[in-house]
């Protein structure tokens, strides 16, 4: 990725509707190829970004780039290289799933074989071709999330911009069009994605900003946003049997404290600044040569749920 000139960047941006301020100085940079995650609980400013980010608000203040193009001409060269899947994306009912694509397809610009072609790959893609002749009234929930992922993705976006993609979806489409994401990523596609369940993009994200109340809490790849919450590095070590000789590990160096919630299992709190494989060798040795029968033995993470609570619940 190149840090140095990100695909997009935001600076400063605001904006605010009469007495609400929706945003305020958000800035970040989003690197080509990636997919960038934008998460917030409802009502943090995340479609407000979106909205000013496809030209769609056009009266916010500061600046930003998509892919060296200013914001100011937003309307023709941006819009190019944009596919967008609005959030909570719906369709007139009377129309089929071909027709709704030829429309959309041509209001974007793209007319004859090359739409064509590139409706039936869409469609392909998104496994949407049997229903191709359906009516969108005939549609499920979910595969009308389908089809509005498919239509973003008729141009062949460079930049593909998803507000809530997953939301509707059953947890088979969800794995289906996170796969997809992913691979576009692959493919070049630079993915901002926005969701208010963490979990969405915890598997898929390079990296993660928290927005709440229209402010940027955290931006980060998830080790950057998980390794400040805990103060101390923790092995957790489950025994075949009650564990009661806590007195031998006392002595290794490193060691700060040993919790222990049940007869079977402890959690061995470790300085930070502690050579981890050589510590981490000693206490197995220890706890081996003192006949202590091992179970499980393995580092504790924290995860993002816990990283999106501190920021998000902690403002509160
Ligand atoms: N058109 C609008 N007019 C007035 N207030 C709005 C409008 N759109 C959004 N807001 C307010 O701006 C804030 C951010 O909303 P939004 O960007 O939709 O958040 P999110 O997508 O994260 O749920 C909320 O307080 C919302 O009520
Ligand atoms: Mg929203």
């Amino acid at each position: 990725m190149d840090s140095k000139n990100p695909f997009l960047k935001l600076q400063q941006v605001s904006k605010k509707y009469k007495d609400t301020r929706a945003l305020n100085e958000v800035s970040f940079d989003v690197y080509k190829g990636e997919i960038f995650g934008y998460i917030g609980p409802n009502g943090a400013g995340k479609t407000t970004t979106i909205k000013i980010l496809i030209g769609l608000i056009q009266d916010f203040e500061g600046i930003y780039h998509i892919n060296g193009v200013s914001q100011n001409k937003n309307n023709t060269e941006i819009q190019k290289i944009l596919g967008y899947l609005p959030q909570g994306v719906s369709f007139q009912e009377w129309r089929t799933v071909n027709h709704v694509l030829s429309t959309l397809g041509k209001l974007s610009g793209l007319d004859g074989e090359f739409l064509e072609a590139q409706i039936k790959n869409v469609l392909e893609l998104m496994e949407l071709s049997e229903v191709r002749h359906k009516k969108v009234s005939k549609l499920s929930g979910g595969m009308i999330q389908k089809l509005g992922f498919a239509q973003a993705l008729l141009n062949k976006p460079k930049f593909l911009v998803l507000d809530e993609p997953l939301s509707g979806l059953d947890p088979t489409s969800r794995y289906e069009v996170k796969k997809i994401i992913k691979k576009l990523s692959q493919e070049g596609t630079t993915v901002f994605f926005s969701s208010h369940i963490l979990s969405d993009v915890q598997d898929i994200a390079n990296r993660i900003a928290i927005i709440d109340k229209g402010q940027i809490l955290k931006i980060g790849n998830t080790n950057e946003l998980t390794s400040d919450l805990y103060s101390d590095i923790i092995f957790e070590v489950t025994f075949f049997d009650d564990f009661k000789q806590q007195s031998i590990l006392k002595s290794l160096k490193g060691i700060k404290h040993i919790d222990q919630q049940n007869p079977n299992k402890i959690f061995i709190h470790i300085n930070k600044d502690s050579n981890l494989e050589s510590l981490s060798l000693e206490i197995l040795k220890t706890l081996i040569n003192n006949n202590c029968y091992i179970q499980r033995f393995t580092r504790i993470m924290p995860n993002l749920d816990e990283v999106y609570l501190k920021y998000v619940k902690g403002k509160k």
